[in-house]
């Protein structure tokens, strides 16, 4: 039988209770489409940190390379979040997507019709929603240089970042963009700050040259502000997003409440080549961890992606979607959201 190694970094806090449902679900659809999964679990995050010192392990990011795919639970706690940069679990998570170099992640908000009761919005704003926000996720203001600490000329302590992109690195996640867009609903929206920021003027300029590659693709674009209102104004407006790293952070955060959970969306980081890193958008929800309250559907949904964008295994992928959109939805968000809830 065809086989696959799979690297599962379960990471922190709720990581390990929703990355091993999403591990079953994996095994379940291999044993019924014949491919066997070979499962390696690495340390991540603060539970590396913990064990061994660094938030990314030498050994980690080697056994990701070497796998045909990763699926990611979540990193981050209260514990480590005093720590200096380089000790944070979220230094962690940057240099393993960086180290992989997936810089385009792929995070789908989809409103199911059985759960759109779930929405925050009201039913007939937030029904029939199908977004996918293109997020960059190796540059802009979270790689950015110059950074730091220093002093200005007052002597006042300062923290600073740089938002930066090159053409290059906008070219490419443009092209991932309109691909996507192309094989949904032919439209797509750029997101940018191109009224403020350099980073973006630059950005929409690329993004406008990268369209004439695309006629078929209705290309508009959109100031981060208005697109955040416009998200809850009228969701349904959007089919495809493309966005900055830090834009598309919290954008898809936004995004997530649409559909009725954050414990609902799923992403997939992919790069030019080298395995895919699949994780829900998730954090660690330490508020929550350890009493079995975890919504697990974005990590199942995540390793759907992970069979889809990483192995090439649409109809494994489409088990999982299927099997677990009606029945085990409205039996967590029943078990945990509507309960924490009331
Ligand atoms: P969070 O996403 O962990 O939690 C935000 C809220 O959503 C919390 O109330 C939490 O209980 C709830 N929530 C999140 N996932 C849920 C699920 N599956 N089911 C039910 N409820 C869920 O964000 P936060 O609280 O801002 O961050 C907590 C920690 O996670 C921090 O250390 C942060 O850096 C880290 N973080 C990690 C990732 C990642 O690993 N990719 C992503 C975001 C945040
Ligand atoms: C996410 C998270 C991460 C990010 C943090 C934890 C570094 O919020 O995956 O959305 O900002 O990318
Ligand atoms: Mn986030």
């Amino acid at each position: 039988a065809r086989g696959y190694n799979i690297t599962l970094l379960p990471g922190d806090g709720i990581g390990p209770e929703v990355v091993a449902v999403a591990k079953d679900a994996l095994s379940v659809a291999g044993s019924k489409e014949g491919f066997e999964l070979r499962f390696q679990e690495m340390l991540m995050g603060g539970a590396a940190l913990d064990a061994v010192g660094v938030p990314l392990p030498d050994e980690t990011l080697a056994a990701a390379r070497k796998s045909d795919a990763i699926l990611l639970g979540a990193i981050g706690g209260y514990k480590w979040d005093n720590n200096e940069k380089h000790l944070k679990p979220e230094t962690g998570l940057l240099s393993i997507r960086a180290g992989l170099g997936v810089f385009a992640n792929l995070r789908p908000a989809t409103v199911l019709p059985q759960l759109v009761d779930a929405s925050t919005l009201k039913k007939e704003v937030a029904e029939g929603v199908d977004i996918m926000v293109v997020r960059e996720l190796t540059g802009g203001i979270y790689f950015g240089k110059p950074r730091g600490f220093g002093t200005n000329d007052k002597g006042e302590e300062i923290g600073f970042n740089t938002e930066l992109y090159a053409v290059s690195e906008i070219d490419r996640i443009a092209r991932v963009a309109f691909e996507v867009a192309r094989k949904r609903g032919g439209k797509l929206c750029s997101v940018d700050k191109a009224n403020v920021l350099e980073a973006s003027m630059l950005w929409r300029k690329r993004v406008s040259a990268i369209a004439s590659e695309y006629p078929d693709v209705e290309l508009s674009h959109m100031y981060v502000d208005n697109a955040a209102m416009q998200l809850v104004r009228n969701p349904k407006q959007f089919d495809t997003i493309v966005t900055n790293n830090i834009f598309g952070d919290i954008l898809s955060d936004e995004a997530s409440m649409i559909t009725g959970s954050i414990g609902m969306l799923p992403s997939a980081s992919v790069g030019e080549s080298g395995p895919g890193l699949f994780e829900p958008i998730h954090g660690s929800a330490p508020d929550i961890a350890g009493q079995d309250k975890a919504n697990p559907l974005a990590t199942i949904l995540s390793a759907a992606m992970l069979l889809k964008y990483g192995l090439g295994l649409e109809s494994a992928a489409k088990r999982i979607e299927l099997g677990t959109y009606i029945l085990l939805a409205r039996h967590w968000l029943d078990a945990s959201e509507w309960e924490r809830k009331s």
